[in-house]
């Protein structure tokens, strides 16, 4: 896949999975569990990080990161990279609103174009990883948030996964796409987002090969911290 397809895949500026002032509540509706996933997300982290860390949030879309663990750690401070203009507006608006602006530096841009000498206590990749394909973008983005941390900082990565030519991957779409709709969400609409954006867009591998990929950009020790369906949140420490 070439550089452009990747970017096409992944943009959120000019090819949005959802209008952006309809993210929040789209996310929502199709990711099962999406608040609790962040409330155990940050626990995951803290655990490892402590109570005062730099934090580095790849993918800051709309600011749950930053709003969630902003509020349950008052000790930590943010940098939140995403090259969507789009997405970093709405997630400054609600930094502001919740009084946490102080603690916070977006970038509008990649992991890689932080300064190489910034090196963060933990990071997070949330719902970032399955846009790209893997042909050497997954491992390339993995590796560029290794390089931005310090060794034992732990990273949340969090992903739709699974092996497209298994029959349970199908038996769990269907599950998912049942509960999506049984919420009391338009069926027809919710078989557009499947059709058309979930399984089109997204780039799935199997969790073994979430390890591997995890292994060769440097991370070690990781486990399994959240299960909804398809998506499923692990933590990992920088060796
Ligand atoms: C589905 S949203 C997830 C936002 C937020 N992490 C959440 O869980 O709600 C994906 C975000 O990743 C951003 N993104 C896409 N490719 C990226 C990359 N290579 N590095 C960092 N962010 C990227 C998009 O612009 C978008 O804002």
């Amino acid at each position: 896949m070439t550089d452009e397809k990747v970017l096409a895949a992944s943009n959120f500026d000019h090819n949005p999975p959802v209008a952006h002032n309809q993210y929040d509540d789209s996310i929502r509706l199709f990711t099962a569990a999406y608040e609790p996933l962040f409330d155990m997300a940050h626990a995951s982290l803290r655990s490892i990080a402590g109570e005062t860390a730099g934090i580095l949030i790849v993918g800051a879309g709309t600011g749950m990161e930053i709003c969630t663990f902003g509020q349950k750690s008052s000790g930590w401070h943010f940098t939140g990279v995403d090259p969507s203009a789009e997405m970093l507006a709405i997630s400054g608006k609600k930094i502001a609103e919740k009084g946490l602006s102080e603690r916070v530096e977006l970038v509008n841009g990649y992991c890689d174009d932080l300064p190489e000498s910034c090196l963060y206590d933990g990071a997070t990749c949330i719902l970032v990883m399955h846009f790209l394909p893997d042909d050497g973008s997954k491992l390339r983005l993995l590796q560029s948030i290794s390089r931005h941390l310090k060794r034992g900082a732990p990273l949340i990565l969090v992903d739709d996964t699974g092996e497209p030519k298994s029959e349970e991957f199908w038996r769990t779409v269907d599950a998912w796409r049942t509960y999506v709709k049984t919420k009391g969400a338009d069926p027809k609409l919710v078989d557009e987002g499947f059709s058309g954006q979930i399984l089109k867009r997204l780039h799935f591998v199997p969790e073994g090969r979430i390890y591997e990929l995890l292994d060769q950009a440097g991370f070690e020790k990781p486990s399994r911290f959240f299960t909804a369906f398809l998506y499923c949140g692990w933590v990992a420490v920088k060796n």
